[in-house]
């Protein structure tokens, strides 16, 4: 009995939700996503991938019902409820999603809308993360180039914004990858490339 329990464990692969933000299949975030799911796989993860804009989404509600339910009351009704038990089975999410006005596209944002009560609970101090012990590995790129992208709070807005949600689910930053000045690069920059690589060889 105790011999079998312990071999279902050791063949249960860690888990990667890869989410892509863009709205651009062959962009910049989908290639880097790309190099990412590659190299977690190689690495020997399972990797579930949700492209946020081929999904039906419906806006929050604002009701505050998922305060209550630990879930969003309209999850049922489009594609949250496979987001949210994909984001509930992972062990790490990777998200990658283009700078908009120094912050995140509307989809991603209306996406942490929707996961509130998953991500958190009200108390009468802090809110409770929901989440913990999860990582997640973030993407982005911005028009601007570095270090005008920084001066100028384009990168520090996103970031931002993305480390407001994870860090109230209780999800950990295991990495940011950033490519500047993205209307000149034709592909993901091989330093860049090489760092994404990296950091799967020592998982
Ligand atoms: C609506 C919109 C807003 C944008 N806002 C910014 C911005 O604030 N700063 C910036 O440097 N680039 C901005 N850009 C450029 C995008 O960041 C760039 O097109 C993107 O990084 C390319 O990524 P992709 O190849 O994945 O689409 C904006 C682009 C769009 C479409």
């Amino acid at each position: 009995m105790k011999t079998e329990s312990f071999n279902s464990n050791a063949t249960k692969k860690p888990r990667l939700l890869a989410i892509l933000g863009s709205p651009n299949k062959d962009g910049l975030n989908a290639k880097m996503l790309s190099i990412c799911t590659k190299a977690a796989e190689h690495a020997g993860w399972q990797v579930d991938t949700v492209d946020l804009y081929s999904k039906n989404i419906a806006f929050c509600k604002g009701c505050d019902a998922c305060m209550k339910l630990h879930t969003c009351a309209f999850a049922e009704k489009d594609d949250m409820a496979e987001i949210i038990e994909l984001l509930r089975a992972c062990d790490m999410v990777a998200l990658a999603a283009p700078i908009y006005w120094a912050n995140v596209p509307g989809v991603v944002k209306n996406l942490f809308d929707r996961l509130r009560g998953v991500a958190m609970e009200e108390t009468v101090t802090f809110p409770k993360a929901l989440l913990s012990g999860k990582k997640y590995l973030f993407f982005t790129s911005c028009n601007t180039a570095s270090p005008f992208a920084e001066i100028f709070g384009q990168t520090g807005g996103i970031k931002r914004a993305v480390h407001e949600f994870f860090k109230t689910a209780g999800i950990k930053c295991n990495g940011t990858f950033i490519c500047t000045n993205a209307k000149k690069q034709k592909d993901v920059p091989e330093k860049l490339k090489q760092k994404i690589s990296h950091y799967w060889e020592k998982q």
